[in-house]
């Protein structure tokens, strides 16, 4: 508890409140009530609109509960309610949140990582120690799988729901010797982020290894929030630009034409780097006056440079069983160059939104203990 009686003050000049000097909006207060008249405690929605609530809505007096634990309100219109002051406090940032998702953490080529076991993940402390370093990291890996082919479904499934793309609910990436097209092949992949031309762009990816008898073809992950942050120290104005010019990506096959627009770099509400949009086959910049194009593309170049620099890449190879959940919109993706004369490699890759693993880590973090997300009914 950290708000305590002396720290609750109403605030005459605006019809608020301050809660351990916070000044506290009469309507903020108002729509966080949870008398059942107000709000249904089973699908936690209120049962009013907001827009019916008087505009100068003011508290019109204000007490502890006997407990301590809880705030009595009444409004200017008549309306008493009782408050859990630690469900306020919790909200305002003032106590620590369980739900809160852990912040993002750049990394290098020196990072440290755990690599999880299937087996461990119906333990539930086992489960949200992964979804940490997933959040953190932007990946995590998985080992000892089933490899039963399209097995990576019902995995993917433990997390969320799968995003169908252009290639499937589930797509290959398989080598043969000898191939018979040019799909199966064995060349090295630069550093690139996944369908930046659909909209929205896939979230999170996976990629589920079922078989794999060449050496190389190492899979390489870099931090884009870690790059980023290299070319703002090295030139403000590279980030500057990436971060504002709207780039087209556009994609043309069988099953359409696809294309998004957006920034080669994108912060969320916080300000951390949360979007990197980063495929250099397919990525298309409007015709800007030369000068600024000049500065874009030595930015972009340099992007390029870092985002396959060894200082900032982590590799690792696949061995059946082995499970990459990797954030698409966070990190650069590639794989190094193998002979894929000497036999097979199967890898098997899906999709799936970002709020199913933090739907699950909430759950967790507030004591429940299903470590597969249940369904709707
Ligand atoms: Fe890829």
């Amino acid at each position: 508890m950290t708000i305590s009686a002396t720290e609750i003050v109403p605030d005459a000049e605006t019809g608020g409140l301050r809660l351990a000097g916070k000044p506290i909006h009469p309507l903020w207060l108002r729509e966080r009530v949870t008398e059942p008249e107000s709000y249904d405690h089973h699908n936690h929605q209120r049962l009013y609109e907001h827009s019916e609530l008087k505009e100068d809505l003011a508290i019109k007096t204000v007490a502890l509960g006997s407990n301590s634990q809880s705030l009595k309100i009444e409004f200017s219109d008549g309306y008493k309610a009782v408050f859990d002051l630690n469900a306020l406090a919790k909200e305002l940032g003032m106590t620590d949140n369980p739900e809160s998702i852990p912040l993002p953490k750049s990394w290098d080529s020196g990072l440290k990582f755990k690599r999880f076991s299937w087996n461990d993940l119906e333990d539930p402390a086992e489960m949200k120690a992964l979804l940490k370093a997933y959040f953190e990291n932007a990946f995590c890996i998985m080992d000892d799988t089933p490899i039963d082919r399209d097995s990576l479904k019902a995995h993917a499934k433990r997390f969320g729901f799968l995003r169908e793309t252009n290639f499937g609910e589930i797509f290959n990436v398989e080598t043969k010797p000898n191939p018979s097209d040019l799909a199966y092949t064995d060349v090295a992949l630069a550093s690139h982020t996944d369908n930046p031309y659909r909209e929205p762009v896939p979230g999170i990816q996976y990629l589920h290894c079922l078989r794999n008898e060449v050496a190389g073809g190492l899979s390489t992950l870099v931090d884009g929030m870690a790059v980023a942050e290299a070319i703002g120290d090295e030139n403000p104005d590279w980030l500057d630009i990436l971060e504002t010019i709207p780039v087209r990506f556009r994609y043309e096959g069988p099953s359409g034409v696809y294309e998004s627009v957006g920034p080669l770099i994108s912060r969320d509400h916080r300000g951390y780097i949360s979007h990197i949009r980063f495929s250099s086959r397919v990525d298309f910049v409007p015709a800007l006056d030369p000068s600024v194009l000049d500065l874009f593309y030595s930015a972009r170049r340099r992007m390029h440079k870092l985002s396959n620099d060894l200082a900032f890449q982590i590799q690792f190879p696949f061995k059946p069983g082995t499970l990459l959940m990797m954030n698409n919109y966070r990190l650069f993706h590639g794989r190094t160059a193998f002979d894929g004369a000497l036999g097979y490699r199967h890898l098997q890759g899906c999709y799936i939104d970002h709020d199913g693993p933090q739907a699950l880590y909430r759950a967790l973090a507030v004591g429940r203990t299903e470590t597969y997300l249940p369904r709707e009914t």
